[in-house]
């Protein structure tokens, strides 16, 4: 069309947009709330130190940005964690496997934070026993909070600048070999956590076909395309309302949206004009993987599941300290049905197996252009019975 652009938006789930818009066209003056305000000055103004580290542990690397975090402080000088159970991915994460992966980030990013402002911290996961195969309404963690001096992780250091970097990476730019090593061995913990990298071209390229296979098959998928699509938040507005979720904002989604162009019904449609253009993006960004990471647990239980998070953690911010970008692609790693042909195949290639599986695995390299911070619901959100 003649006096007509098309623009393509990445969005953060799986999908997105292809729209017309002409001169003139502007974004709302919406005057919206910053929805990434969490990550400013965190803790500023608390005088609890648990709420100082919760103020941080809530900028934790989480699935489908859920936050599903909740802290109990009615005890004095502990902190009970829950898992928020109105925030589960049943459809991609049966077993909230990945979940907990979220909530051992959170609780990394809450002893690191503690521990900087001169706290000492005592985790137990699982006071009151493991759950099984669904969560239930125990706490995921007992954190006891005592006087101790100030620990500078250099780590901590990171925690502002980290972020899941969904941009093309820079294929002419390999990470080195030192710069590799040095990120898995952030994410591995003795006894209980591996990791193994590699950038050999032939492995690459083996890995760049079958996360992009597990894409297509969750696109495919009605259950697990709808979970996404339900929490996608389109436009401005809609992310500064959740301030979670797969955020789609900026002027143009705006347009989009209020055109009705990005709608949930185009995006649960896997033939929609906007799935088409962001199939072209994700597969953009699948064939940008100049070299891939994972991590290994020993055992699937719920208690490796946390300690995988704590060193996805570590690993993501010894990334961000070597100019590095990590993508999670976590399709194939999802133990779904329709998925289970996928599941093998992967696990098979990267060394896991259903009962010690790779619990993570990223694309990692020197990304195109820097993300934002992704948004965040805020302290008070993630505070029980307050
Ligand atoms: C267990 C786990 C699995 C994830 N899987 C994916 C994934 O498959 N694709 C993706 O784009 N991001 C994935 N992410 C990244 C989250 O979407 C991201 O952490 C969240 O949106 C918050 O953004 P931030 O990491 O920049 O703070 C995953 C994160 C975790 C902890």
């Amino acid at each position: 069309m003649a006096n007509r652009r098309n623009f393509i938006r990445l969005i953060g789930g799986g999908v997105v947009i292809a729209a017309a818009a002409g001169a003139g066209l502007t974004a709302f003056p919406l005057g919206l709330a910053d929805p990434s305000a969490a990550w400013l000055t965190p803790g500023a103004g608390e005088t609890d130190p648990r709420r100082r580290a919760l103020a941080f542990a809530i900028l934790a690397p989480n699935p489908h940005n859920m936050q599903p975090w909740l802290a109990d402080l009615r005890e004095p000088g502990a902190v009970s964690l829950f898992v928020d159970r109105t925030r589960l991915l049943p459809a991609t994460d049966p077993f909230s496997r990945q979940i907990l992966i979220g909530c051992g980030a959170f609780l990394a990013l809450l002893e690191m934070a503690a521990r900087a402002q001169g706290a000492t911290v005592a985790i137990t996961p699982f006071p009151q026993g493991e759950p099984g195969p669904s969560l239930d309404d125990r706490p995921f963690a007992r954190v006891v909070f005592s006087a101790g001096a100030p620990v500078a992780d250099p780590l901590f250091a990171q925690v502002l600048a980290r972020r899941t970097n969904r941009n093309p990476y820079d294929m002419a730019r390999i990470p080195s070999a030192a710069d590799l090593q040095a990120v898995a061995l952030a994410g591995v913990q003795d006894g209980l956590i591996t990791a193994a990298f590699t950038a050999d071209p032939a492995r690459t390229a083996a890995l760049r076909d079958i996360v992009w296979r597990g894409w297509l098959r969750e696109m495919n998928t009605p259950a697990a395309l709808k979970e996404s699509v339900d929490v996608m938040r389109i436009g401005d507005r809609a992310v500064t309302e959740h301030r979670d979720g797969i955020a789609l904002d900026g002027p143009m989604m705006n347009l989009l949206g209020a055109a009705g162009l990005m709608s949930p019904a185009a995006l649960l449609d896997p033939q929609s004009e906007a799935n088409k253009a962001g199939m072209q993006m994700w597969k953009a960004m699948a064939d940008s993987a100049p070299a891939f990471l994972w991590q290994i647990g020993v055992d699937n239980r719920r208690t490796t599941q946390l300690a995988v998070g704590a060193a996805y953690l570590r690993l993501n911010l010894e990334a961000t300290a070597r100019g590095l970008s990590i993508h999670p692609w976590s399709m194939a790693l999802q133990e779904y049905p329709e998925m289970a042909d996928l599941y093998r195949e992967q696990q098979a290639m990267l060394g896991g197996a259903a009962q010690s599986p790779v619990h993570m695995l990223v694309r990692i390299g020197y990304a195109t252009a820097e993300s934002a911070p992704a948004p965040r619901r805020g302290l008070p959100d993630h505070v029980k019975d307050a």
